[in-house]
């Protein structure tokens, strides 16, 4: 089982939320290869778990979310292995965004460069108050490497994107949400349970219409108007032949709250 071997990273299933925080105070949760694969391997596994509806990622520690790539292992990289460390990184995250149930991240601190990237590949993301959020990598010298360039400019737009990543500032949780970065400011000490609010109430619509709709603005996204459009009417007519489909339509005509099967 992946969930048990497991050294950097902490999982904990809560009424089939999995709450996965990276664990690594020390360093502030920084991201070393090892805590990469480590991520990796969760979220593959959780993939088919049937008793995982949504996942929460968040930071060990009271500090920060994740503070990036780790740097001392950075600092050793030549151009052959900065290339592949970029797209081990950009793979698992990607997963992250590909991943078939909500994803919500629950920035309780700094989350810089790697740590921006990773909350960035989540669905959606919740920030404490006290959240520092930035892609500091030209300060280093290098340019974010796990697909922060292509996920902020998606996100922001160019012009505010390029700034972040070009000047390297950190922003604060009120400016993050002013931006549309995060969706959401919390208290500090409550984004998980913010973020587990919303993933429990995404759990309650219909998992395969909320597979659907993740795959139909992600994919959506990088592609022309019209093949989103087509896509969506795919799924949409794909969604016609769920059992979901049958019983939220005869729930709403009984007047009563659906239960759905996610088949
Ligand atoms: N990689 C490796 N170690 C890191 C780290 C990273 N990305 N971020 C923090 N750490 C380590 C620090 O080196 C320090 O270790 P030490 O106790 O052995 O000296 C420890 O975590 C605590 O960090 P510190 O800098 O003392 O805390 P702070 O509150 O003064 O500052 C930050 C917090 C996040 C502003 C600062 O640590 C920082 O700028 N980190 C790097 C962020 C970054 O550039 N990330 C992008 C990498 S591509």
């Amino acid at each position: 089982m992946a969930y048990e071997k497991l050294e950097n990273v902490k999982v904990e299933i809560r009424d089939r939320v999995m709450v996965l925080s990276v664990d690594r105070p020390k360093v502030l949760n920084a991201l070393n290869a090892q805590t990469v694969e480590e991520i990796g391997r969760v979220f593959a596994e959780a993939r088919d778990d049937q008793n995982v509806g949504a996942v929460v990622v968040t930071g060990g520690g009271e500090k920060s979310f994740v503070a990036g790539a780790d740097i001392n292992e950075l600092a050793q990289k030549s151009p052959i292995t900065g290339k592949e460390t970029s797209e081990r990184g950009q793979q698992i995250l990607s997963s992250i965004e590909r991943f078939p149930k909500p994803v919500i991240a629950a920035i309780n601190g700094f989350a810089l460069g790697g740590g921006c990237e990773l909350a960035m590949a989540c669905h959606m993301r919740i920030a404490a108050e006290n959240a520092q959020i930035g892609l500091p990598e030209v300060t280093l010298g290098i340019i974010p490497g796990y697909g922060g360039t292509q996920r902020m400019a998606r996100l922001l737009g160019k012009a505010k994107a390029l700034e972040m990543i070009c000047t390297g500032d950190r922003i604060n949780a009120a400016e993050a949400d002013r931006i549309g970065l995060v969706n959401k400011v919390v208290p500090a000490g409550q984004a998980v349970a913010a973020a587990e609010e919303l993933a429990r109430k995404i759990m309650s619509r219909s998992p395969v219409a909320v597979r659907a709709a993740i795959e139909a603005v992600n994919s959506g996204l990088d592609m022309p108007f019209e093949a989103g459009q087509f896509l969506e009417a795919t799924l949409f007519g794909l969604l016609c032949a769920s059992e979901d489909m049958k019983e939220g339509m005869k729930a709403f005509l009984e007047k009563r709250p659906a239960k759905f099967p996610g088949k």
